[in-house]
């Protein structure tokens, strides 16, 4: 947040967006235009050579998607913003952004499925080198960090094992060494966690999931500085081509304005789900940021407002049976999604996570019986009765029939 608005449940409704500027229209309008037209040809050579503002053409700004950009500026409290048409569009502009032929960057053990895919593209293409690292200690991310480590690129909580980072200690790491700090902030969106107020510099999301909210657009969108959402816009925003379109902006300009009330029920009904989840005996074990329990609390509560509405758990036995429980759910859907209204569960190994080579996969803590799970707005008493039946029957199948007989 900037001083412009004290508190976020404002700044999701009113940020970025002036009516009077447009007749009094309460929504934003959405301006579903390609290009703009100029009064005379010397208005449009003014324009193109950055003496008069003004709209060119969408792929360089939209006055919707302008709105979305100086929203999510807010959010984060970042000086600008950017939309992308995906959350991949975000990564891999920003990645190509911060590195050329012979770079390297660090990142956090653990990434989205698709960022590993175009860290492995980066790496088959340009030689633009990286490594994974548990960024526990200072000392461990030092031994790995080169003169040519130009981009330290951090999820946290981490898809799909919600470990958390210190985001703290990675930007005084990277600050010593004068790297930028790029975050994934897709699982926590700004209302659980501000990854620039802690001393990182560029933030990024996923708008697909909690941002959009409803699941009915794909869109991506970043902040940091003004300096480097300028060189990113004029790059490989504006020349690699992913922008968003006005009417997605439009959806997540609505999508927001709810984030800070959906959050709080996410949250609440993820943290019943966990209670509930770690007293039955088909569950090995379970991971959620918010779980006093758990091994990273103390991160959480330094830089999470809450433990968010992700959980992932273990099951005893295998991939048959982490197939099996998704199978007898009833209303959870099976889906690779997050962030909606609707409880969706996926099986990581087999999806998400299935292009990432199964040593590596390992290595980052996601196994065959390993399941996510996206805690939605439904009732928790009903989230949990699904899912306690199909658990149940997990169990019924691995117990032998006892005999009565005496
Ligand atoms: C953490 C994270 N980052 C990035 C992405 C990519 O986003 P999109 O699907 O909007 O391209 C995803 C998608 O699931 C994600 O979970």
């Amino acid at each position: 947040m900037t001083e412009k608005f004290k508190n976020m449940e404002t700044a999701v409704i009113h940020a970025g967006y002036d009516a009077k500027q447009h007749l009094g229209s309460l929504a934003t309008p959405i301006f579903q235009t390609s290009t703009f037209t100029f009064d005379s040809a010397e208005q449009g050579e003014k324009r193109f050579a950055g003496e008069e503002e003004g709209f060119i053409y969408s792929r360089l700004g939209n006055p919707t998607v302008n709105a979305l950009q100086e929203r999510i500026a807010e959010l984060e409290g970042a000086e600008a913003g950017l939309a992308f048409a995906s959350g991949m569009a975000a990564v891999s502009a920003v990645l190509v952004a911060l590195t050329k032929g012979g770079d390297h960057i660090l990142c956090s053990q653990g990434v989205y499925g698709c960022t590993f895919g175009f860290l492995e593209l980066l790496n088959e293409k340009y030689q633009i080198t990286h490594d994974f690292c548990a960024m526990e200690t200072a000392e461990q991310m030092e031994q790995l960090i080169r003169p040519e480590t130009t981009c330290i690129y951090v999820e946290t909580p981490i898809n799909p094992t919600m470990k958390l980072i210190d985001l703290e200690l990675v930007a005084r790491v990277a600050k010593k060494h004068d790297i930028p700090v790029v975050v994934d902030n897709t699982f926590s969106s700004p209302y659980l966690q501000q990854p620039l107020q802690a001393g990182c510099d560029i933030v990024l999301h996923s708008a697909t999931k909690y941002i959009g909210g409803h699941g009915d657009v794909i869109a991506g969108l970043a902040a940091g500085t003004k300096e480097m959402m300028h060189t990113i816009a004029m790059t490989t925003l504006k020349d690699v081509g992913g922008v968003i379109s006005p009417f997605d902006a439009w959806l997540l300009l609505r999508g927001m304005k709810t984030l800070p009330v959906r959050m709080d029920r996410h949250c609440e009904n993820a943290e019943y789900i966990v209670e509930q989840l770690k007293k039955h005996p088909a569950v090995k074990c379970v991971f959620y940021p918010g779980d006093q329990a758990g091994k990273d609390f103390a991160i959480m509560e330094k830089q999470m407002r809450k433990g968010g509405g992700l959980i992932s758990f273990e099951i005893h036995g295998s991939k048959q049976q982490a197939q099996k429980l998704l199978n007898d759910l009833s209303f959870i859907k099976i889906a690779v999604s997050l962030g909606d209204a609707e409880t969706l569960i996926q099986h990581p190994a087999t999806m998400t996570h299935s292009g990432i080579p199964e040593q590596t996969r390992k290595q980052m803590g996601i196994s065959d019986e390993l399941i996510r799970l996206s805690v939605g707005l439904e009732a928790k008493q009903d989230i949990w009765e699904d899912l306690q039946q199909a658990l149940d029957q997990l169990e019924e199948a691995e117990t032998p029939v006892q005999s009565h007989h005496q």
